[in-house]
């Protein structure tokens, strides 16, 4: 089955939304979908803004940002 934004892209982020609401509200699922690929470069550390979340935060599992590339695979789905 493929990934849903309220099962499983949602969970990941939600707990880091205040420190990025200044930018996009990571539990919205519009705001994610329509800034998936640099939301994606940021988990992953390629992105211009360094790795978030920022450490000294650790990264979010190599499991989780796979589910993230899926879900941007399977167009987004809500
Ligand atoms: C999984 C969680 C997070 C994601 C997906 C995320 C995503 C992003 C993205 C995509 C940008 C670049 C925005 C742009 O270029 O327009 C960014 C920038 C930034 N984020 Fe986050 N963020 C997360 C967590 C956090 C946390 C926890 C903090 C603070 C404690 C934070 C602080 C910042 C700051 C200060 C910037 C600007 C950095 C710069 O431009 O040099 N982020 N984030």
């Amino acid at each position: 089955m493929s990934p849903s934004f309220a099962a499983d892209i949602a969970p990941m982020l939600v707990p880091y939304r205040e420190n990025m609401l200044w930018r996009f509200d990571l539990g919205e699922y519009a705001a994610v979908k329509a800034n998936a690929q640099i939301i994606y470069e940021a988990l992953t550390g390629e992105g211009s803004a360094g790795p978030m979340p920022p450490p000294p935060l650790p990264a979010l599992s190599g499991a989780d940002i796979a589910t993230f590339k899926s879900w941007m695979e399977h167009q987004c789905p809500p």
